[in-house]
């Protein structure tokens, strides 16, 4: 007897759409067959006229767990994940306290296991001279990857990330300049990890903004954006792409949003540079003209753009130049987004909408059902180091499968979401195309985009 049958769906990953039916035994895929076998399951999912993919993988969520439990904690988070089709999260290390040592990690793990709904790995945090001698420690606890926020300045005690940076502010650490960050990449080359990083330079940023006059624009979201241009991410990347052909690290560019830094990813690809990139809903969904509409729930860092940008990244999708897309589920209160926008803190709700979204952007003829399978499920597992456990479709690995209705469509509410803060840039926006079955090892944990059990079964993954 299996645990569960899915039958007559079609299967779907980035080189194979199959009809075929699948077993799960013990929380592993056990059969993969064109027959219906007669041993039977416990529960039996007719998945008739439904797409059967790997387990949906978000690689880029801030749970806010611990240190800012009144935006989202992980119970939350992943119970919106789980509802958004998701099974495993890599959770960001900007907690506090921060995954900046061996001990944090530990103490990191235990608080979040008691909470995962869906299966959850970590990132580990890059503060520069402050902790590259743990990084190698640290790896080997089980990180998936490391992350550094260039262009951030950061908090002295709690290394949490300032916004809107003030040098005047003496409780901060201002952005670490390029040869600190030079010895970070040096620091995580020993780990065999990737680096990934947040790509924007603080000194233009803060020059352009110390001469704003936001009068002089269109609106104030056209001065935000004058003042974190393209450059900004441009100048970044420049840079990074050389200290990784300098060291080998791979460099992995997170939430690109500039059309300028997807010509450099891909011609730094060809090039044969050990680098990859990922970007978001937000950046492939709205531009600059949705900030009428949308408001301050816009705003995130680096900002969306404009068309032409948006279009760039659909390109790059399509041609493989970006590997993933990610949430960047960056949770903080409607509160907080109630003040001018250059003050307020950036992003958005976003790991329960990410999937439906890009399900519809299927339907819109954005990108292909089998190149879904490579940007939510086989590319972040390879990333984080758990492909094929997670991330495939294979006999033996974890029975992950996130099921896809193609014709349900749904308009998404902001009063709807499982998270804690109910910020989004989606509020009233309808998508075609829904994950309605949401598996992990082998069992059901949202369906229709609502909990089961709501119980926390999820468990850590190593990297
Ligand atoms: O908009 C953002 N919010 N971008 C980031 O890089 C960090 C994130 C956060 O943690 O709030
Ligand atoms: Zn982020």
């Amino acid at each position: 007897m299996f645990d569960l049958a899915i039958l007559g769906g079609t299967l779907v990953t980035p080189t194979q759409t199959q009809k075929a039916n699948l077993y799960a035994r013990g929380g592993r895929i056990a059969a993969i067959t064109a027959d219906v076998l007669e041993e039977g399951a416990l529960e039996t999912i007719d998945a008739t006229g439904l797409f059967v993919y790997p387990g949906f993988i978000d690689t880029h969520v801030h749970s806010r767990d611990g240190g800012a439990t009144h935006k989202e904690d992980f119970l939350h988070s992943t119970t919106a994940a789980a509802c958004g089709g998701i099974t495993t999260i890599c959770e960001m290390p900007n907690a506090i306290p921060a995954v900046i040592d061996a001990e944090a990690f530990a103490a990191q793990k235990a608080n979040l296991c008691a909470k995962a709904v869906t299966d959850f790995a970590l990132w580990g945090l890059c503060i520069g001279g402050r902790n590259n001698d743990k990084l190698v420690e640290l790896a080997g606890c089980g990180v998936g990857a490391f992350k550094f926020f260039w262009g951030y300045a950061i908090n002295k005690t709690t290394y949490g990330l300032v916004y809107n940076y003030d040098p005047a502010d003496t409780n901060m650490i201002p952005p670490m300049d390029d040869g600190e960050v030079f010895s970070i990449f040096q620091a995580v080359a020993k780990t065999g990890k990737p680096i990934a990083i947040h790509a924007e330079n603080a000194n233009l940023i803060r020059e352009l903004t110390d001469h704003c006059v936001v009068g002089d624009y269109k609106n104030e979201y056209e001065a935000l954006l004058h003042c974190r241009p393209a450059l900004a991410e441009v100048l970044v990347v420049q840079t990074a792409i050389e200290y990784s052909k300098a060291t080998g690290v791979h460099l992995h560019i997170l939430h690109i949003s500039a059309k300028e830094t997807v010509g450099l990813l891909r011609e730094a690809k060809k090039a044969g540079v050990n680098v990859t990139g990922e970007t978001c809903p937000h950046y492939l969904c709205i531009t600059a003209d949705d900030y009428g509409r949308i408001g301050n729930m816009i705003k995130c860092y680096p900002p969306v753009r404009y068309q032409a940008d948006q279009d760039a990244l659909w390109a790059g999708i399509a041609d493989g130049t970006l590997s993933l897309v990610c949430s960047d589920h960056a949770p903080h209160t409607e509160k907080e987004k109630n003040d001018s926008l250059f003050k307020i803190p950036s992003g958005m709700c976003s790991t329960e909408s990410m999937a439906p979204l890009m399900i519809d952007a299927v339907n819109a003829g954005k990108l292909d059902k089998n190149r879904l399978a490579a940007i939510l499920s086989q590319e972040p597992a390879k990333l984080f180091g758990l492909y094929p456990r997670k991330g495939s479709l294979q006999v033996g690995t974890d029975a992950d499968i996130t099921i896809v209705d193609f014709e349900k469509a749904k308009t998404i509410r902001a009063a709807d979401l499982h998270s804690i803060s109910k910020v989004t840039a989606y509020d009233g926006v309808t998508v075609k195309g829904l994950p309605v079955y949401t598996i992990l090892r082998g069992q059901v944990i949202a369906k229709e985009g609502e909990p089961v059990t709501g119980k926390p079964t999820g468990q850590f993954v190593e990297g």
